[in-house]
């Protein structure tokens, strides 16, 4: 088979890599790609993902038999519709199922509708009730742009004046464009975060192994939130009996309220949880893996994964018995220094060829005049698996340690790690 994946972050690295372990799949493209991507996969730097007329006529002219949707944007814009207008196959949710991440307004009125447990929420386009509200609840209090951010429309605000500054910066001020035009604003909820992973094929909902992100950009988790500098699996509070509660309670009831609204949803269902003293609460949903809990779950993945798309594609999943290696894992993420306010981009990148305990997955990195550079603000995901979790994370600070590049910046603490 053919297989053309589209996005060009670690987080298709590690699809690809994982699709290079198929047997059924002799032929990868991937589109943009990336400078490490490129020697897994034959890359179309000049196709942007978000540019739709551009991918489906690459699609036209490589004929693939089958193609993987991985970022936000593109689901959210239509790609998978449009593919199977072309009649071809394609994993990932129709625009009216990616709805669930791209409009936090949807998915909060949504979560109510269907007695999902989330955080107390109102939604807002003008700024004086919203003022009014936050007056009214007081802080702490989170105010969320409702459209894609990148992860970065959302302020936890510890004072009822960084709130309204935060409402009036994305009403008032511009503060991230359209996505900021309508927000919503919701109650802080406490507790430990977890993002647990779903394949789902409309009706079936197969769980991945949870595991948990670091999105702030410095130790303790100090600083600007980021796309997240690293995931370690297992997620600790995150039990046999929690997923099965979660199951229950979360997943099984998106997919049938999601259904029943002509929204049906395949391909992976992306819960980010938190574990309250109430039981676990919604954050929020992606309808895509995430990045990078895809580079530090797949690894894991002991089933075909083509087999897997293929069932999610067809309605199939319910007869197929996933596998995953009974392991930990833990991913570190090497960026650029200054991310994810301010970052240069060219350096060259040395070591990678000495890792030998790891994967190294490729985020932002190019190719310039035949050297590898960095090309982005997360650079390097370097992953390693083991069967407890600090021999994993031991392993990938000390594989992560070889690899240099100009004002590299990881953090030290992953996994609790000091
Ligand atoms: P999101 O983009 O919705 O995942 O939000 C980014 C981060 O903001 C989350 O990972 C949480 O750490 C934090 N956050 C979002 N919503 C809440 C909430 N209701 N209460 C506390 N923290 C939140
Ligand atoms: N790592 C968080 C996300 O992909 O949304």
């Amino acid at each position: 088979m053919k297989v053309l994946v589209i996005g060009g972050g670690g987080r298709e690295h590690a699809i690809v890599r994982k699709l290079a372990e198929s047997s059924r799949v002799d032929e990868l493209l991937c589109a943009p790609g990336n400078g490490g991507i490129a020697a897994d996969a034959k890359c179309f730097p000049e196709v942007k993902a978000t540019d739709l007329d551009a991918v489906c006529a690459l699609v036209k002219s490589e004929k693939p038999d089958f193609v993987v949707v991985a970022p936000d944007d593109p689901l959210a814009m239509g790609l998978v519709d449009r593919l199977e207008e072309m009649g071809v196959r394609a994993f990932g949710p129709h625009a009216r199922a990616a709805e669930i991440e791209a409009s936090k307004a949807f998915a909060k009125d949504f979560m109510r509708r269907h007695n999902i447990p989330t955080a107390e929420y109102e939604t807002f386009g003008e700024l004086e009730p919203a003022l009014e509200y936050i007056r009214r609840k007081g802080a702490p209090i989170v105010i969320k742009a409702d459209g894609l951010a990148l992860g970065k429309g959302v302020v936890v605000a510890e004072s009822v004046e960084d709130a309204e500054k935060a409402a009036r910066d994305m009403l008032e001020g511009g503060a991230f464009g359209a996505a900021g035009r309508r927000i919503v604003v919701e109650e802080c909820l406490t507790g430990p975060e977890v993002t647990a992973l779903c394949f789902v094929d409309g009706t079936t909902v197969r769980p991945m192994p949870a595991s948990r992100d670091h999105k702030r950009a410095y130790d303790n988790d100090e600083g600007p939130n980021t796309g997240g500098m690293g995931v370690v699996l297992p997620a600790s509070g995150y039990t046999k009996e929690t997923e099965r509660w979660c199951i229950e309670h979360i997943f099984r009831p998106t997919l049938d309220g999601l259904r029943e609204e002509g929204r049906e949803f395949r391909g992976v269902l992306y819960g980010g949880l938190m574990l309250t003293p109430n039981g676990p609460k919604v954050i929020e949903f992606n309808a895509r893996f995430g990045d990078p809990e895809c580079e530090t779950v797949l690894p894991l993945l002991e089933t075909d994964i083509m087999d897997v798309f293929d069932a999610c594609v067809d309605g199939t999943l319910g007869a197929l018995d996933i596998k995953w290696k009974d392991e930990a894992s833990c991913c570190v993420i090497l960026a650029s220094g200054g991310y994810p306010v301010n970052y240069k981009k060219g350096f060259e990148i040395t070591g990678i060829g000495d890792v030998s305990g790891a994967e190294v997955y490729h985020c932002g990195t190019a190719v310039s005049d035949g050297k590898l550079v960095t090309n982005g603000g997360r650079v390097l995901a370097v992953v390693a698996t083991a069967p407890s979790l600090p021999e994993a994370i031991e392993k990938s600070y000390a594989e992560a340690k070889k690899i240099h590049f100009e004002g590299v910046h990881m953090r030290g603490d992953i996994g609790g790690r000091r």
